[in-house]
């Protein structure tokens, strides 16, 4: 059942919820008014609480908030850009706007909209790409189909909140310009063409101020220029003053701890801030609130509606996947394939998904189908193995230094079962007898409040983390490990804290925080939200095959800060023989072998609050596949990450490669479907993937992570495709597909380009290929001999369907008010935007890199002055 209501009511002045706001303020005690601007609403007071939800990729139910425990697991916002669908982004924001007024709220914390800017930053999954058109295009149904549901959406991180490291309190050093063409437009769009109720501010300073006080964003830009009359939120503690934010125009603080609240109360009492001002604040808060008529109870999803809105996912789940490589192998000839190997570690369930505020939990309450469970359903004939080929992926992989010694090489000291006894003491300093002890799989850890439960998105079968243990501990692991092979391995220790590493009791690795770091270390605040800091220590041992080692680890989080939110951090890792293939692997490679063709499910592991420290593949799993390609040319890879994989290692030698992001519930079924032919694939990359692995290293310290605090985006708007397109990568708007396509006679409808007209592109687009299948063809504009900041745009794009050897002529439009402002640049001397008085080149292509044909277009007379 849909609810009507129309968007414009949010914001536009109603003279019934007018008068309704006067009622309402002239009752409500001072107290009342600024506990419900600081998040401290009481239940007994004047209006319903305002519930907000996380909900960039389907509702975060917190018990005892939700009226309902069950959620659509969507897939994440970066899958909904690869679909390059504008109607699917509608159907996505109608679920997600159901869902929320269903669980009994009223506010959805997103959609985010930040842009890619570094491959490495752990939310890329939660926003759309790289690009701001692109981005733009796909919020704007969103949000309008999400509010006709009823609900407000709080549009989010506001702005140049574009990594977690030191999120908290990083300054980033953005020109206008840039901030103009590349990070402010979305939020341009959310706010003026789908009419966004709120907006929230990000952790980070902006060009030195935070953004929850910063005037030039909030009064200048959103509230001025823009017109925006709703209401702007803080992100969770990112209000750090009482009079700079609220004169800067914040309205309410998301918080546990208020910076306004009673001291609010106190300075209106104290006549220092007007009572009139903070009415101001919460007619704007209250004013959607009313106009949605949100007051009144939810109705709860019925079972066809949670059905469809399955479908929803699964639909955005296939049509986002991207075909990076394919050598013809797929779609598979299920008559050829009779003996297929599944190997992943997650490719028995879903759990790969975005981790952090995003994650929809539960997962499983609706139901969900596994790749393993899909693919044997759809093939009933085929004989379908699995194994996992890797140990479970957590947030531990996030930590620096080699991957984590696997369970199948160590032993319990008494017992002999996999893995090493832990002991764990409630101390840190070893004192006493441990409270408990356990068998421990992998010593590989990372603590902090990114993954506790409902946080977390752990392979099924990682075992969790202990009860009870606090922030400030001990752990002593113990046990043997056997060489699978002779020669030469490096054992490493990657710790925060103090760690000691014993092998046959001498004490090889003897780190602790006194030694490790400098007495004067300044923690800086912002580290507590986003946790980097652990350090890497290795041994070299040479060993020969079945040579067992006494281990013994001694592991203290004792660092002064060390808390719930900036934990343990510690793995025990290795690197063994440039030739030794450890167990499992072997096992995953005698699998292959028995096959007809091998699907290998990897993924990485994201989340917020920590960004990668690489794109390679965790847990050994590029070894595994490189291992798995050279005995077994019949290898399909699936990547599933949020954020640009890096397969330079194995890229050549697989036999196809589709990326397949994080599909939300059903995205195994989605998968099967596409590896067999029942689908065809569509997605295009919404952001460019390297050609070659990336680490905090192939950043100048000053771009990113920062020094001193501070991140400078000297490459100004060269973000993804508009930097230089390296040859070998992915680039921006590439995808594959099972047939094949040529765009040609491509014309426009005028010679000259004018910055008020639209202007169309007309191309004929032919199905060359054997199969239907669907083209994006998209259109790039640049300015003729201009330096490399004035790249290429996206500035339209249009899909076609087509069956074998069909041909149709599309027309693409570029809108010249459109949310990138297509045929205007930024003039950062006169600060406005202006037309261009030179030649623009509109390149035709199937990708950034893939250009068709090019078109050029002269200035109008008269029309760059
Ligand atoms: C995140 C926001 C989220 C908020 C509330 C913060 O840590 O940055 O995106 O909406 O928490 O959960």
């Amino acid at each position: 059942m849909t609810r009507a209501h129309t968007t414009p009511t949010l914001t536009c002045p109603d003279p019934a919820v007018e008068a309704e706001l006067d009622t309402l303020l002239a009752r409500m005690p001072l107290d009342e008014k600024t506990a419900l601007v600081s998040n401290q609403q009481h239940t007994n007071g004047a209006l319903p609480v305002i519930r907000a939800a996380d909900g960039a990729a389907g509702i975060r139910l917190v018990p005892g908030v939700a009226t309902a425990t069950a959620a659509t697991a969507l897939p994440a916002p970066i899958a909904l850009a690869a679909t390059w669908d504008t109607s699917l982004a509608a159907e996505y924001g109608t679920v997600l706007g159901r869902e929320l007024v269903a669980t009994g709220h009223h506010v959805l914390l997103g959609p985010a909209v930040d842009i890619a800017r570094v491959p490495l930053t752990g939310r890329i999954y939660e926003s759309f790409g790289e690009d701001p058109y692109l981005t733009a295009q796909l919020v704007v149904p969103e949000i309008r189909a999400l509010q006709a549901e009823g609900a407000q959406a709080c549009v989010k991180h506001f702005l140049a909140n574009n990594q977690e490291h030191a999120r908290a309190t990083v300054d980033a050093h953005v020109d206008e310009r840039t901030l103009r063409e590349i990070y402010l437009p979305p939020f341009e769009a959310a706010v003026r063409h789908a009419g966004a109720a709120a907006v929230m501010t990000s952790y980070n300073r902006l060009n030195g101020t935070y953004a929850s006080e910063h005037d030039w964003l909030l009064d200048e830009v959103l509230r001025g220029q823009w017109k925006f009359d709703g209401w702007v939120m803080s992100d969770f503690l990112a209000n750090h003053s009482l009079h700079a934010s609220f004169a800067a125009g914040l309205d309410w603080e998301l918080t546990d701890a208020p910076e306004w609240g009673d001291h609010l109360a106190a300075a209106i009492r104290a006549g220092e801030i007007a009572e009139q001002e903070l009415d101001l604040h919460l007619r704007r808060i209250l004013r959607p609130f009313l106009a949605l008529q949100q007051q009144h109870p939810a109705v709860p999803l019925t079972e066809e509606e949670v059905r469809s809105h399955r479908t929803t996912g699964q639909e955005a789940a296939a049509r986002s996947a991207v075909l990076l490589r394919n050598n013809g192998l797929l779609p598979l000839d299920a008559a050829r394939c009779t003996k297929i190997a599944v190997i992943g570690p997650d490719a028995t369930d879903i759990t790969a998904a975005g981790a952090g505020s995003p994650l929809v939990s539960p997962h499983h309450a609706t139901g969900h189908t596994s790749l393993v469970d899909a693919l044997r359903t759809l093939l009933p004939g085929a004989d379908i193995r699995h194994t996992p080929g890797t140990a479970p992926i957590s947030a531990g992989v996030l930590l620096p230094g080699p991957g984590a010694i696997p369970p199948e090489v160590l032993s319990t000291p008494d017992t002999d079962e996999p893995g090493l006894r832990a002991e764990y003491w409630t101390n840190d300093t070893f004192t006493g007898a441990p409270a408990f002890a356990r068998t421990e799989h992998l010593v590989e850890v990372n603590r902090g409040h990114f993954s506790q439960p409902g946080f977390h998105a752990p392979s099924p079968n990682w075992q969790s983390w202990p009860q009870n243990v606090p922030a400030r501990h001990a752990t002593r692991w113990t046990g043997h490990l056997t060489a699978p092979c002779s020669g030469t391995y490096e054992l490493s220790v990657t710790h925060l804290g103090t760690a000691r590493l014993f092998l046959d009791d001498a004490l090889v690795i003897d780190v602790s925080h006194r030694d490790t770091l400098p007495e004067e270390r300044e923690i800086p605040e912002g580290i507590l939200w986003s946790g980097a800091g652990a350090t890497v220590h290795t041994a070299t041992v040479t060993l020969s095959a079945g040579q067992r080692l006494h281990i013994r680890l001694d592991y203290a989080a004792d660092l002064p800060e060390q808390s719930d939110h900036y934990g343990a951090q510690i793995r025990l890792g290795w690197q063994p023989p440039a030739d030794c293939t450890p167990p499992r692997h072997q096992e995953a490679l005698d699998l292959a072998r028995w096959a007809d063709v091998t699907v290998v499910a990897a993924r990485a592991y994201e989340t917020e609050a920590f960004d990668r420290p690489t794109t390679r593949l965790p847990q050994g799993q590029d070894d595994l596949i490189r291992l798995l390609t050279r005995h077994c040319p019949d290898t399909v890879v699936i990547t599933q990450s949020g954020g640009p994989t890096d397969s330079s290692s194995w890229r050549e030698h697989v036999a196809a490669h589709l990326h397949a992001w994080y599909g939300g519930q059903d995205q195994g079924q989605a998968l099967a479907e596409l590896l067999i032919g029942a689908r065809e694939p569509e997605g295009r990359l919404p952001l460019t993937f390297p050609g070659h692995p990336v680490t905090p290293d192939t950043y100048p310290d000053a771009c990113y992570p920062g020094t001193d605090g501070r991140v400078r985006y000297e490459e100004q708007q060269a973000v993804g495709y508009r930097a230089q397109l390296r040859a070998g990568s992915h680039v921006f708007g590439h995808g594959l597909t099972y047939t094949t396509f040529t765009v040609h006679d491509v014309y426009a409808d005028s010679e000259a380009h004018h910055p008020e007209r639209p202007l169309t592109v007309t191309a004929s687009v032919t199905n060359t290929g054997p199969r239907e299948g669907s083209e994006v063809v998209q259109l790039y504009c640049r300015v003729e001999h201009q330096d490399s900041t004035h790249c290429g745009r996206l500035v339209a794009w249009q899909r076609v369907r087509l069956r074998a050897g069909q041909t149709r002529q599309i027309q693409l439009t570029i809108d010249p008010g459109g949310p990138n402002h297509p045929m205007w640049q930024w003039n950062p001397r006169r600060r406005r935007w202006e037309p261009t008085s030179r030649p623009l080149l509109i390149d035709v292509g199937s990708s950034a890199q893939q250009i068709y044909a090019t078109l050029r277009l002269a200035p109008e007379h008269g029309a760059g002055s």
